[in-house]
């Protein structure tokens, strides 16, 4: 008797969407790799997959909805192939748990951010379930997440996130990291080391440590004494082949001595810093609870400076914070004046369900935030477009990482995290080598061909 050929199992098709945080686009990485482990390859649009996951975020009111706007158009995908599973991950999961189904019946798993290790089995769950009840894990062990990923074997990009922290202790009084991250959980030095050693293996030359709250981060050391992020970036300095590392994001409070020192003593530690203030009043930072006043952040700015004089830095800023006045918001115009910035993000106050700024009486109207934030945004637009052309005329390194929109063309970053575009072809990625910019664009520079 003829034996009927068995078909091959075809591989099936995961979209991934990521919002929010670098933090989020690590963990996509990660559940990415982890679903190809049983089958799943990511492709570019939702339209034929089996699988979408949504990575969202839930830091802003505006970042929190557009998840639902997505579930809405992939409804009518869902409507034509039934089989489709839709995932609902990070930060809106961790902190809406099982309403994001009652909002949006046809999401089938709801997953936290602590919790994503566990996908590949609440999928099968969700495919014996299906048209059932949906599945959520929102639980909170973010040191199980870690030990039970498995090691990737693709190779990486010339430039790599690595979390090292997670969560937040803070209690900023705007925001929900605390909530939908948890307490701050550092992993140990020796996972760090040795996850950073297999990203240089696989190919990245530079190494961006993440976290929440990213120099917080204290470990166990290899040799059972604590470490600091410090002493961390000493060794990784030492890994084979990690030519550049980065850290983000840091707390003020949290720039400890020998840190600031590591900026003027670590060559592979790069010159940019992204340090946010929110605002440069003490009165609006008191209600913040950002335990620091505007000097003390004035102070550790003028001692990186002293530490690495080409330091560029980098903030975040808050305009309309409850209770803030046309004077406390001159104060952050004020500090941004005197600092000066390479680059920075500002937003409106967004009031979030559950964090106590929501709460306060003092809400600034709508029409004045818009107003600070456009006032704001000027400024920090136009200190972006002098330091980028500060650069003209200079050549600086560029580690390159993808091809640009030109064929022959190239985009890198240089070391104060501006992306450079450069004449070179698609053999030089993962090349770090100099370019000499001719022109300044406000988001980018160009150049010419790199030295060899
Ligand atoms: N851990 C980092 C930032 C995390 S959130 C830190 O402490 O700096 C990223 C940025 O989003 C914040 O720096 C802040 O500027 C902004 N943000 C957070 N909550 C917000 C809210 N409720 N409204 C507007 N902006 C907010
Ligand atoms: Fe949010 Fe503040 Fe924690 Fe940053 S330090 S994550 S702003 S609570
Ligand atoms: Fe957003 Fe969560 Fe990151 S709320 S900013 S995705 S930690």
């Amino acid at each position: 008797m003829l034996e009927r050929p068995t078909r091959q199992a075809l591989p099936k098709k995961l979209f991934v969407k990521t919002y929010g945080c670098q933090m989020n686009m690590y963990d996509s990485e990660r559940m990415s790799e982890m679903l190809a482990a049983v089958g799943y390859e990511a492709v570019q649009a939702p339209d034929d997959a089996d699988l979408v996951v949504l990575n969202t975020c839930h830091i802003r009111e505006k970042a929190a909805e557009k998840v639902y706007s997505e579930v809405g158009r992939l409804r009518a995908l869902k409507r034509r192939r039934p089989d489709m599973l839709i995932a609902v991950a990070g930060c809106v999961a961790q902190a809406e748990g099982g309403e994001v189904m009652r909002r949006a019946p046809s999401v089938d798993i709801v997953v936290g951010p602590q919790a994503y290790h566990r996908l590949p089995e609440m999928l099968a769950r969700a495919e014996r379930a299906r048209g059932g009840a949906g599945i959520v894990d929102v639980d909170f062990r973010p040191e199980a997440k870690f030990d039970e990923l498995p090691v990737p074997e693709r190779p990486a990009g010339p430039s790599a996130f690595l979390t090292i922290q997670e969560g937040c202790d803070k209690f900023c009084t705007f925001c929900v990291v605390p909530y939908t991250r948890g307490a701050e959980y550092s992993r140990p030095a020796a996972a760090v080391i040795a996850e950073a050693k297999q990203l240089a293996k696989r190919g990245a030359r530079e190494i961006v440590l993440l976290g929440q709250n990213v120099n917080a981060w204290r470990g166990e050391g290899p040799e059972g004494r604590d470490w600091t992020l410090a002493r961390l970036i000493r060794a990784l300095a030492e890994v084979e082949g990690v030519d550049r590392l980065r850290y983000t994001t840091s707390h003020p409070r949290d720039m400890s001595d020998d840190l600031i020192e590591a900026h003027g003593a670590v060559p592979a530690l790069m010159p940019f810093l992204h340090l946010p203030v929110q605002a440069g009043s003490d009165r609006v930072l008191e209600r913040m609870n950002r335990k620091h006043r505007a000097s003390d952040y004035r102070r550790i700015v003028e001692r990186l400076r002293a530490a690495r004089p080409d330091i560029a830095l980098a903030s975040d800023f808050i305009v309309g914070f409850p209770g803030e006045s046309d004077r406390d918001f001159e104060q952050t115009m004020k500090l941004v004046r005197d600092v000066g910035y390479a680059q920075a993000y500002s937003f409106k106050f967004s009031a979030r369900p559950g964090t106590p700024a929501a709460a306060d009486p003092l809400q600034v109207p709508e029409a004045a935030k818009g107003e600070r934030l456009a006032c704001l945004q000027e400024l920090l637009n136009s200190q972006q477009r002098t330091f980028n052309r500060s650069c003209v005329g200079k050549r600086v390194p560029v580690l390159f990482e993808r091809p640009g929109r030109r064929r022959g063309q190239l985009v890198g970053r240089s070391p104060y995290m501006q992306a450079v575009h450069a004449e070179a072809g698609p053999a030089r990625i993962g090349d770090l080598a100099e370019v000499e910019i001719m022109a300044a664009g406000p988001n980018s520079l160009s150049g010419g061909s790199p030295a060899i």
